[in-house]
């Protein structure tokens, strides 16, 4: 994910979204399942995910404007979409307090089992479980705030994911999404990034699958990662 330690890991980092999302687009050409597939993927490198997302700076920066996106408050209930190994958790915390609650769901049991090994250092109740981001077990309009970091361009139905959030986040709630991409600035790079998004759609920000008007898009990690966030709407009478 997001390279801080220069060009050589930039290049590392850029080698492993394109190696994931050829297999990717292998995997959806195939009979395979690719939501099988992930999970299994995720179940074999959950071990060592935390320790080489480390050689990348860890996602610090992205994971604080994240959770400064949603915007939440003591008590605050918060859903993490994709949880993987509990990364966001301190910071979902931190601003909640001990008196609000995390909820995480994931696909893979191996990157759920990384997650409960954080549990005792984290000031709040977590409640996590394995599940689909495509159909999730919380009843509608239940929490303060959903997000999704890290997932959205491999999820198959990101349109389903996207609706799910939206389904059970109260109205007023934040929303917010995040993942790998390239933005346009304006020069060589823009050119270059415009080529890119062209051959590899999954690494476009789809901002046009919020079914809700205000989503806001935005840059962050020197533009090699996207945030889509939004307010829910309250429902019209
Ligand atoms: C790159 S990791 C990100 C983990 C975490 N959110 C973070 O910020 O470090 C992506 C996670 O999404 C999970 N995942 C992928 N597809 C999923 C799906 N359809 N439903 C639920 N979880 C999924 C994977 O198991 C993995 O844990």
């Amino acid at each position: 994910m997001r390279p801080t330690t220069g060009n050589k890991a930039e290049r590392i980092f850029w080698a492993g979204v394109i190696a994931g999302l050829l297999i990717y687009w292998l995997l959806s050409r195939s009979r395979l399942d690719p939501d099988r597939i992930a999970k299994a993927g995720y179940n074999l490198i959950a071990p060592f995910y935390d320790s080489a997302l480390e050689v990348f700076g860890g996602l610090d920066e992205v994971r604080r404007t994240m959770v400064e996106r949603l915007e939440l408050e003591a008590d605050d209930q918060v859903l993490e979409v994709c949880v993987g190994t509990g990364a966001n958790l301190p910071y979902i915390a931190q601003r909640i307090g001990p008196t609000g609650k995390i909820y995480g769901i994931d696909i893979s049991e191996g990157m759920l089992a990384q997650a409960k090994k954080k549990l005792p250092a984290i000031p709040c109740p977590v409640e996590l479980r394995e599940g689909y981001a495509q159909a999730l077990p919380y009843p509608d309009d239940y929490f303060d705030a959903v997000m999704n970091l890290g997932a959205m361009n491999f999820i198959t139905d990101r349109r389903k994911a996207i609706d799910e959030m939206v389904r059970v986040a109260k109205p007023g709630a934040r929303i917010a999404f995040c993942d790998e991409t390239l933005a346009p600035d304006g020069n060589l790079r823009s050119i270059l990034s415009r080529l890119v998004l062209m051959l590899v759609p999954r690494l476009r920000p789809p901002i046009d699958l919020v079914p809700e008007p205000g989503a806001r898009l935005s840059y962050v990690a020197n533009g090699l990662m996207y945030i889509v966030d939004w307010r829910k709407s309250f429902a019209v009478v």
